[in-house]
C-alpha cells in the first residue's frame, strides 16, 4: 500500500482570477522565446510522426503512460514529453520504440511550436500535472499560463487525470471561456493496468481519480 497524501489548498473554489487572466491570453502574442533543445526536440517530433496521426502525452514522467495509451491506441504513434531527463532515462526504453517517442522538451516553449502539426494529433492527454495547490501559486498550473490557448487548439479532444477534483474543474472552466464548450469531471473507476506511476500512487492509497474528458 502507498502513502500518497491527499492535495490541500486555501483556495475556496476556482480561482477568482480565472476569466481575469485568460482574457489577456493570445495566440497571436506568445512571448515565450523556444530554447534550443525544445527546438531539436520538436524537429525530432516532426521526423517522427512524419505525416502520421499521433497521441501527445504531455508530461509523461517516466514514460509508463505512452506504453499503455499504445495499447488503448495500437494503430497511432505515441509522442511523450517532459522536461525532466531524470524521469524519462528511468525509463530503460527511452527514445523510439515500436511507434513510441519519448523525448525531452520545456512544454511551455514546445506546445506552441506543436501547432504546427495539429492536424495529425488525434488526443492531448495531460496525466497527473503538477497540481500548485496553493491559491498564491495557481498560474504555475497549466491552465493559468498563456499557453493554455494553445493547449486547446492542439487537438479537438482532450484528455486530463488528477487526483485534485478542482485542478480539473479549473481546467473545465478555463476551456469554458476560451472555446465555448462545456465538459464535466468524472469519478474514474480504476479497472485496468495503471495508465502512470501517479495513478498507482493514489489509488493504492485510497484517493479517488478524476478525469476530464473533452471532444
Ligand atoms: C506529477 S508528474 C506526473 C508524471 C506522469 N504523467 C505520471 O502520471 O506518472 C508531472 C510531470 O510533468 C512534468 N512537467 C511539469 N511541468 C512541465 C513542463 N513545463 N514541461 C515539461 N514537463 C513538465 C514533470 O517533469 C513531471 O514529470
Amino acid at each position: 500500500m502507498n502513502n500518497s497524501k491527499i492535495v490541500t489548498t486555501n483556495q475556496k473554489g476556482i480561482h477568482e482570477n480565472l476569466q481575469k487572466v485568460l482574457s489577456r491570453y493570445d495566440l497571436n502574442n506568445y512571448q515565450r522565446p523556444i530554447s534550443s533543445y525544445s527546438l531539436d526536440t520538436f524537429k525530432q517530433i516532426k521526423k517522427f510522426v512524419g505525416t502520421d496521426k499521433f497521441i501527445l502525452d504531455l508530461g509523461c514522467g517516466v514514460g509508463q503512460s505512452s506504453f499503455e495509451l499504445k495499447k488503448v491506441y495500437p494503430n497511432y504513434k505515441i509522442v511523450g514529453i517532459d522536461k525532466s531527463i531524470k524521469r524519462l532515462n528511468k525509463n530503460n526504453d527511452y527514445e523510439t520504440v515500436d511507434d513510441i517517442l519519448l523525448v525531452r522538451a520545456e512544454l511551455l516553449d514546445l506546445i506552441p511550436k506543436l501547432m504546427d502539426l495539429s492536424d495529425q494529433i488525434v488526443v492531448t492527454y495531460i496525466l497527473y500535472p503538477n497540481p500548485w495547490p496553493k491559491s498564491i501559486h495557481y498560474k504555475r498550473r497549466f491552465h493559468f499560463n498563456p499557453v493554455m490557448p494553445f493547449i486547446c487548439e492542439l487537438s479537438e479532444h482532450i484528455v486530463l487525470r488528477s487526483n485534485w477534483k478542482l485542478y480539473l474543474e479549473e481546467f473545465s472552466a478555463a476551456y469554458l471561456f476560451l472555446k465555448q464548450k462545456n465538459s464535466d469531471v468524472k469519478e474514474v473507476q480504476i479497472k485496468r493496468e495503471y495508465l502512470t506511476p501517479f495513478e498507482k500512487k493514489y489509488h493504492q492509497s485510497g484517493q479517488k481519480i478524476y478525469e476530464l474528458e473533452i471532444k
